[in-house]
């Protein structure tokens, strides 16, 4: 496919943001038919120096060559002109338009100055087939599952024909089995003799799939070389500074008080949840396990009434009484970590502060009641960034501008300075890096000790193991099965699968 070899380096990059030096004198390189994992630690400037390749931003200095001539890269387009293509964190589609409209979005065929459908459908059928996937081009997007959309990011960016393609933390929000899919299309490329960079967390994934690593720190390149010679320990020790041993989490007693602090009884949303009942123990964390798309998003929503239901009771019991409970009232008493930050988590245009603080005005009001005493919010915000370890470049920065993981802690901390008795946790710790994912553990902990009951969703069976009280797990919408927190993977995994899919996955 690519005739002459191509090489890409990056030298003595430096690029600022306000308050911030995101990186400082990067030097970076990768050739065809490599796979390159890029680590660091959150706000490290994985995102920042992919996004220069990608043409969001220009570096302030330093260069870049492609084949060993200097080049410079604009925007996006001319980007994608000189073959760089980017697969983003976040998905980006539109979801009201086909698949073929999101994948020609910039190059849309045509015909006598008109708009060529048919042409359309065969790039896209082309493509789609290159990955193995056979969505027809005509589907909306919005009837597709994550990992499909995914799919489509990728065969978006191959209608270009890229040299180099960037994927910035591509699965997580993926299946296993997606997953495994998107590591043989990315292996495929690698044979096609694309260059990849690989961005992600889960260190557990880059063995077997990358052939190089380059590890940051605090936008400088700390280490890089063949994955052989980067053992999880080194690579661990060298993104964090510290000591090579994974942080750990406090051990847990497993001794839970029996007592009830909320009850779901025969809850129902129909064709998504059935028969939901369960329990929430004071001091308690439970688990909620089960694949993408078996309802587990869906519970937590109906829960606190973001969804309808059409039966089911909840009640709360606060000190011995029980009382039935509207879901839109026990909104107000859980602190909500939702998975979808981008959209209902974070107000992104407004400062680091005002999205920590924004739950929890009332506490700051001064002694007249009406004003926010701003001092006292300034040190419980300043509180809250210390404990999580957010990084930011002063209180003021703006949401949006902070690094994917950082913004996922931003949300969190809301609700710690909320300070609920409840607390739903729908993939808390998704993109977060190893350490951070360690401190958040700690913090849940703590949580639980000073009695609140913790709801926790994770795609990361992993991280959830041996950290959950109770779990229950859900296929199709209802809850399958029950275990105590001996529970292995593989028996979370069995009961996880449907006699169907049981099938399917042997
Ligand atoms: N547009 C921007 N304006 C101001 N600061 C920014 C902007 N984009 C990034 N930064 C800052 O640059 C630093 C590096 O961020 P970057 O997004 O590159 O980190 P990252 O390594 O991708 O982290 P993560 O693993 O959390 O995604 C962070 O301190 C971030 O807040
Ligand atoms: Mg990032």
């Amino acid at each position: 496919m690519n005739n002459s070899h191509f090489k890409l380096s990056m030298q003595n990059i430096v690029k600022e943001f306000p308050g911030v030096k995101a990186l400082d004198k990067v030097n970076f390189e990768i050739e065809q038919g490599k796979i390159m994992a890029l680590i660091g630690a959150n706000g490290a400037g994985k995102s920042t120096l992919m996004n220069i390749l990608g043409g969001i931003h220009q570096q302030d200095t330093g260069e870049i060559l492609i084949n060993g001539k200097i080049i410079t890269i604009k925007d996006p387009l001319d980007a994608s002109k000189k073959g760089i293509a980017f697969v983003h964190q976040e998905l980006t589609a539109l979801s009201k338009l086909r698949i073929m409209d999101n994948m020609l979005i910039n190059d849309y065929p045509t015909k006598l100055g008109l708009i060529d459908d048919s042409e359309a459908k065969v790039i896209c059928k082309k493509i789609l087939k290159r990955i193995g996937s056979d969505l027809a081009p005509e589907d909306l997007m919005e009837d597709i599952g994550p990992g499909d959309q995914q799919m489509i990011e990728i065969a978006r960016a191959l209608v270009h024909k890229p040299k180099l393609i960037l994927f910035d933390e591509p699965t997580s929000s993926l299946s296993k089995k997606e997953k495994d899919n998107l590591f043989k299309v990315i292996k495929k490329l690698r044979e096609d003799g694309v260059a990849v960079v690989y961005i992600t967390h889960l260190l557990d994934e880059i063995y077997g799939l990358c052939d190089e690593v380059m590890v940051m720190r605090n936008g400088r390149v700390v280490s890089s070389g063949l994955i052989d010679e980067f053992p999880k320990d080194r690579i661990i020790c060298d993104l964090s500074g510290e000591d090579g041993r994974k942080k750990n989490v406090t051990k847990k007693s497993f001794i839970v008080k029996d007592d009830v602090v909320l009850v779901v009884e025969d809850l129902n949303r129909s064709g998504i949840l059935h028969d939901i009942n369960l329990s929430l123990n004071k001091g308690e964390v439970l688990g909620i396990w089960g694949l993408m798309g078996s309802g587990r998003t869906e519970l937590v929503r109906a829960l606190v009434g973001l969804d309808p239901i059409e039966s089911g009771t909840i009640y709360s019991i606060c000190d011995g009484h029980k009382k039935q409970i509207a879901p839109h009232d026990l909104r107000q008493l859980v602190g909500l970590v939702t998975e979808d930050r981008r959209n209902e988590g974070l107000f992104q245009p407004m400062t680091v502060a005002i999205n920590l603080s924004i739950a929890n005005l009332k506490a700051f009001l001064g002694k007249s009641g009406v004003f926010i005493d701003r001092k006292k919010e300034k040190n419980e915000v300043e509180k809250t960034i210390k404990k999580l370890n957010i990084v930011v470049s002063s209180q003021s920065q703006q949401v949006r501008t902070l690094s994917g993981g950082n913004q996922q802690k931003v949300i969190l901390g809301r609700w710690l300075q909320r300070n609920p008795e409840l607390f739903f946790l729908d993939e808390p710790i998704k993109g977060i890096d190893v350490n951070a994912k360690a401190e958040v553990k700690n913090i849940i902990h703590e949580l639980t000790i000073s009695g609140k009951s913790i709801l926790i969703i994770s795609s990361e069976i992993e991280e959830l193991l041996g950290f959950c009280d109770r779990y229950l797990v859900m296929n199709r919408g209802s809850i399958t099965a029950e275990f105590p927190h001996t529970a292995t993977k593989e028996q979370l995994m069995e009961a996880s699968l449907s006699a169907r899919e049981k099938g399917i996955m042997q």
